[in-house]
């Protein structure tokens, strides 16, 4: 089952947050709307009295949008010991610090106490959290990977009126003047985003908010943060920030955020041989609409090259003068192919040929090939929307991925793998134990060797497979993914 928990007063935002819930593609028998305006997560002098109550209009969206069922538990049901005595469950500090959590203390405390609860009694499968409440929805994310709660969230771009303004349910506060001061709060983040693209100057916080103060809004704050830290930092090319305030509109507090960022996202997926990479991988790039750049093939491609002019594979100097006028293409996946040619002969079946593969590390193993291909790779992310995958990606080709993944197994797991790989394509099995002995010293060799050695980078994040389907692998790499990458920065294709 799918989860939308909503505090009511519900607009188009919902709507796209049920509808997205309720696609075919999302994979749910049925879509839940929850609809409590949880007492717990208003401040003393906030809205909570007057926060807009409207259960049948509410009912009638949901319907509209999708959801299966509409569930408005009462307090008793949410808080069964009472406000006063309720088990709270608190959000570290560093993620409440700044933005949100700086001005508004105990809110988010609030949330995730009653997220906790609702899925208690819910127990859906995915939870649906829209982007426009950037802070909360990277809480919650945190909170089910640190309290390893059974459930995915996933997320939903901020839906925007006509005039700009971002989708609430305060909007409904606003008079024309104020909505008029609304949009000009939207407008302000959106220039600064374009100075920014056009500068990549990190934008100023104080000049931000001088503007803002200059159209009239009570500033409550300016910040610029890493998305999924949620702690400052600095825009440059290579990363995403979060640019986000909250302001006032006479008495109504909204919030927006724009993402700062040059280029498209890039994702970098290292780990040992066997480790299932290049499966998974493909699938991700598929599911994410990312090209896939397989390095592997791009070292098969120049082997094959290497090998086809009689060249000995461990003759640096002559596999040098190969290198000049390289030229390896790689075409977009279609059904989970990709099309390889090297200075124009087509070459994708060949280079998995079994004396290519024989010779594989030996020319890999090169520095001047290292460089050659390294430089090609880094000229086809220079735009980024790609994902790449081999030995050092995260290390040397993109350093400044937005996702590095270092994908694993247990070599006993490997082991089993192989030899399954093995009898299905009618091949001889060797024992396991000599399996896996094999595969030890292959990543001995591989992390050891000279020239761009098997690394995982510093700030990569391991993932070991033993035990996980090929689904749940591509999942866990979608949702890592979409810890910075926001939908609203790079859509998930229809
Ligand atoms: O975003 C909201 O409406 C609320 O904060 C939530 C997640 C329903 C918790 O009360």
């Amino acid at each position: 089952m799918h989860f939308v928990p909503t505090m009511g007063g519900l607009h188009h935002g919902h709507a796209s947050l049920i509808a997205a819930a309720s696609r075919p593609k999302a994979g749910a028998a049925e879509t839940l709307v929850s609809v409590f305006v949880n007492p717990l997560q208003f401040g003393a002098n906030e809205d909570f009295a007057r926060y807009p109550r409207t259960l049948e209009a509410d009912c009638e969206l949901a319907e509209l949008s999708g959801a299966s069922a509409i569930w408005c538990p009462d307090e008793q049901q949410i808080y069964p010991g009472g406000m006063a005595e309720s088990w709270r469950v608190q959000a570290p500090k560093s993620l409440q610090s700044r933005l949100c959590g700086s001005t508004r203390p105990g809110h988010f405390d609030g949330v995730v106490t009653v997220v906790c609860r609702l899925l208690a009694l819910a127990r859906p499968h995915q939870l649906f959290l829209g982007e426009k409440d950037w802070q909360q929805l990277t809480i919650l994310r945190r909170m089910v990977v640190d309290l390893g709660l059974d459930v995915r969230v996933r997320s939903v771009p901020t839906v925007r009126d006509g005039d700009g303004l971002a989708s609430s349910s305060r909007n409904r506060y606003l008079n024309a003047q104020e909505r008029q001061q609304g949009v000009l709060f939207a407008q302000v983040l959106r220039d600064a985003k374009s100075a920014f693209l056009s500068s990549s100057m990190s934008p100023d916080p104080g000049q931000v908010r001088r503007h803002l103060e200059e159209g009239g809004l009570g500033v409550e704050y300016v910040d610029v943060v890493d998305p999924w830290l949620l702690q400052p930092s600095q825009p440059h090319e290579a990363s995403i920030n979060l640019l986000a305030a909250a302001v006032r509109c006479g008495s109504t507090r909204l919030i927006d955020h724009v993402f700062l960022m040059t280029r498209s996202p890039l994702v970098a997926i290292d780990g040992p041989a066997g480790a299932g990479k290049s499966t998974v991988t493909r699938a991700f790039a598929e599911r994410l609409g990312l090209v896939y750049l397989d390095t592997g093939a791009m070292y098969r491609a120049v082997t094959w090259l290497v090998l086809e002019q009689g060249i000995d594979p461990a003759d640096s100097a002559a596999v040098d003068a190969v290198l000049r006028d390289l030229e390896v293409e790689l075409a977009p996946l279609q059904q989970g192919v990709q099309a390889v040619r090297v200075n124009g002969h087509e070459v994708t079946d060949a280079i998995r040929d079994p004396q290519v593969t024989a010779s594989v590390s030996a020319v890999a193993a090169h520095a001047c090939v290292r460089a050659a291909l390294t430089a090609q790779q880094q000229r086809m992310g220079a735009a980024g929307g790609l994902v790449a995958e081999g030995r050092d990606i995260g290390t040397a080709v993109f350093p400044d991925a937005e996702l590095k993944v270092f994908l694993t197994a247990t070599p006993k797991e490997r082991a089993r793998r192989r030899a399954l790989d093995l009898e299905e394509r009618g091949h001889e099995v060797p024992a396991l134990p000599d399996l896996e002995a094999q595969i030890v010293e292959r990543d001995r060799l591989d992390s050891t060797r000279e020239v761009a050695p098997l690394l995982q980078a510093d700030d990569a994040v391991e993932l070991i497979s033993d035990g996980m389907s090929i689904d749940q692998v591509i999942d866990a790499l979608e949702d890592l993914f979409r810890r910075r990458v926001a939908e609203e920065v790079w859509p998930t294709p229809a």
